[in-house]
């Protein structure tokens, strides 16, 4: 146990999860916890996100705390990786996590719409890498981000059209080679998890006859939880995988394998 603790703790990182008021960032922001990492949770829902890192503190017995932050706003990105940086005493880990969708067909998506998917998933994955990989470089810290794509960047999901949304998955796999590539030689590693159906309240919210359809798609025959992307967080976080940069892990149940 001691080994594989040593593996893979994140005891004395700091973590900051965008998205963690909620879904996959919440249950990944107390599995990181877990792993001994403080955590720095960044969401549009402030309160949601304050009660998160209440919880993590209490059940974790670490440091978490959580800040307003829009990752579509980029001075406003820069401003809170810095005031981060200064409360918790250094950052190491990003999980670059938020993310929207919209179930809106090319020929009726309006250019707005089109944009708010972009803007969100691609845009804030962009402004939260670059001013965190800046922070680290500039810092002389080894760290890691982990980008949440998504099985979408790889497939085409049906029944929905989403165009929007895959786009953007699909950009941000390559976003995280690119960055990945940029900063090899910079003690930066960026790697991305691409999620398949997942049990959130991003996916709860959809139709039910649409969710049953997805359902009867996947090889495993159900969605995931959340909890079942954490450990590929964690060993994606932590030094057992230094050697590991540019690798985006699908984790869908099979449905990209069919
Ligand atoms: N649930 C799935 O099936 C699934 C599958 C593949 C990928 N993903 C991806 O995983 C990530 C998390 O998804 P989820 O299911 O937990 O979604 P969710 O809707 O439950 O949670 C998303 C969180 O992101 C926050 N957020 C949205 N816009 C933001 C912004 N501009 N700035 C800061 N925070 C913002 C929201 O407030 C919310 O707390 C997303 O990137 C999503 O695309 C989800």
């Amino acid at each position: 146990m001691e080994f594989l603790e040593k593996l893979f703790s994140l005891k004395g990182k700091t973590a900051v999860v965008t998205g963690g008021a909620q879904g996959i960032g919440k249950v990944v922001s107390s599995y990181l916890a877990g792993a001994g990492a403080d955590i720095v949770i960044f969401d549009l829902q402030l309160e949601a996100a304050e009660n998160v890192a209440e919880e993590i503190t209490k059940e974790r017995n670490v440091r978490a705390c959580a800040f307003y932050c829009d990752v579509t706003n980029p001075d406003m990105v820069d401003k809170t990786i810095a005031e981060a940086a200064q409360k918790m005493g250094g950052l190491d880990i990003l999980f670059n996590n938020a993310g929207i969708c919209q179930h809106k067909s090319a020929l009726e998506v309006t250019s707005e719409e089109w944009l708010k998917v972009i803007n969100v998933n691609l845009n804030g994955v962009f402004y939260m890498a670059r001013a965190f990989g800046k922070y680290l470089i500039e810092n002389g810290r080894k760290g890691s981000i982990i980008n949440t794509a998504s099985m979408s960047g790889t497939i085409v999901n049906i029944p929905q059209e989403q165009a929007s949304y895959n786009s953007s998955k699909a950009a941000v796999k390559h976003l995280t080679k690119s960055l990945a590539v940029e900063w090899s030689k910079k003690g930066v590693r960026v790697n991305s998890i691409s999620p398949g159906y997942i049990k959130t309240e991003m996916t709860g919210t959809v139709r039910q006859d649409w969710q049953n359809f997805w359902t009867g798609l996947i090889p495993f025959g159900r969605m995931g939880l959340p909890e079942e992307l954490a450990g590929a967080v964690i060993y994606l976080a932590s030094d057992a995988s230094t050697y590991t940069s540019g690798c985006d892990m699908i984790i869908d149940g099979c449905f990209t394998s069919i």
